[in-house]
């Protein structure tokens, strides 16, 4: 049977019951979902997942894109969607990608339809004296929808957050060393307009969209406006009543909804304190498919 327990924070829950190196049901993929829709984030423990199963598992919930670019050399044997993060170095050659989350962001931002989750696999968790390292921390952007004052809430009624691809920023909104001269990322998307006030495709609930890293104006609001109801929206979401981590346990496969949280992350462990987690990314295609939803969520609220 399936349980969900959520942390007691706000944000995430804890699932038990499945493996998920099977194929799920159109019911139990429903009440996956559901669960992404409430808690925002889900952990599965103790999982046993090779590259194919992680990345079929992924698949049920939207369309797994190949890793491409500077990336693709670090996926996984025959599984091109399978991105692998790892700080562990073989004969002086990185076996993984280091800096997956050095800045605040949510991911697939610059795809038409925004990317919906990320579903990570933990095989080494770094560790200091006992204590976990190398954790992954979030903001949640369904809380500070809510938290937002009425006449902010007025103001971005009609707003859109602007991806150009331009802009790749760190906190204080100043390029990040690594990207701000990195002409392969800049303008290598089509740019991208999405509401900030958000509607998300499961929850229904409003979410406050905007990626601090890669947004590069708000749209739809006075010009006379713009920078400062961006510096607000920003300064807004990254308050720590919204903030949470989540410390990685060696079997956890987490799923992450990319449309109501941003992440970073926690950079705490140094080169021989070996961090290895398999990354495979969730399109929006399938949670903005009203059909989808029929099939899963809406048949499980059916028969609840
Ligand atoms: C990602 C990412 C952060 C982390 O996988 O998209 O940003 O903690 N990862 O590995
Ligand atoms: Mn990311």
């Amino acid at each position: 049977m399936l349980t969900f327990e959520p942390t007691g924070t706000h944000l995430g829950a804890t699932v038990r019951g499945l493996d998920l190196s099977k194929p799920l049901d159109a019911a139990t993929i429903g009440e996956i979902l559901r669960g992404i829709g409430k808690y925002q984030l889900l952990r599965f423990p103790d999982q046993k997942l090779d590259p194919a199963q992680h990345r079929d598992f992924a698949a049920q919930f939207g369309h797994p894109p190949a890793i491409r670019g500077r990336l693709a050399i670090f996926t996984a044997p025959g599984v091109a969607e399978i991105n692998i993060l790892s700080n562990i170095v073989v004969d002086g050659q990185p076996t993984g990608a280091t800096d997956a989350g050095v800045i605040w962001h949510t991911d697939m931002v610059h795809n038409p339809t925004p990317g919906f989750a990320n579903a990570l696999y933990a095989l080494k968790v770094p560790r200091r004296d006992g204590k976990r390292l190398g954790g992954t921390e979030f903001y949640n952007l369904r809380a500070a929808y809510v938290d937002l004052p009425a006449d902010i809430k007025e103001k971005l009624k009609d707003a859109y957050g602007v991806y150009t691809g331009e802009n790749y920023t760190s906190i204080e909104r100043t390029p990040f060393p690594e990207y701000g001269t990195n002409s392969h990322k800049a303008h290598k998307k089509e740019p991208v307009r999405h509401p900030i006030l958000m509607t998300h495709p499961i929850s229904g609930e409003k979410v406050l969209y905007c990626d601090p890293g890669h947004v590069d104006y708000i749209d739809g609001v006075p010009p006379g406006e713009r920078d400062a109801l961006l510096k607000f929206v920003l300064a807004h979401i990254m308050q720590p009543k919204f903030h949470y981590v989540y410390d990685w346990t060696e079997g956890d496969l987490m799923m992450w909804d990319n449309l109501s949280t941003v992440h970073h992350a926690v950079l705490d462990f140094g080169p021989d304190e070996h961090r290895l987690i398999w990354r495979c990314q969730i399109e929006g295609d399938k949670v903005f498919d009203p059909a989808f939803l029929a099939r899963t969520v809406d048949a499980v609220r059916a028969t609840a």
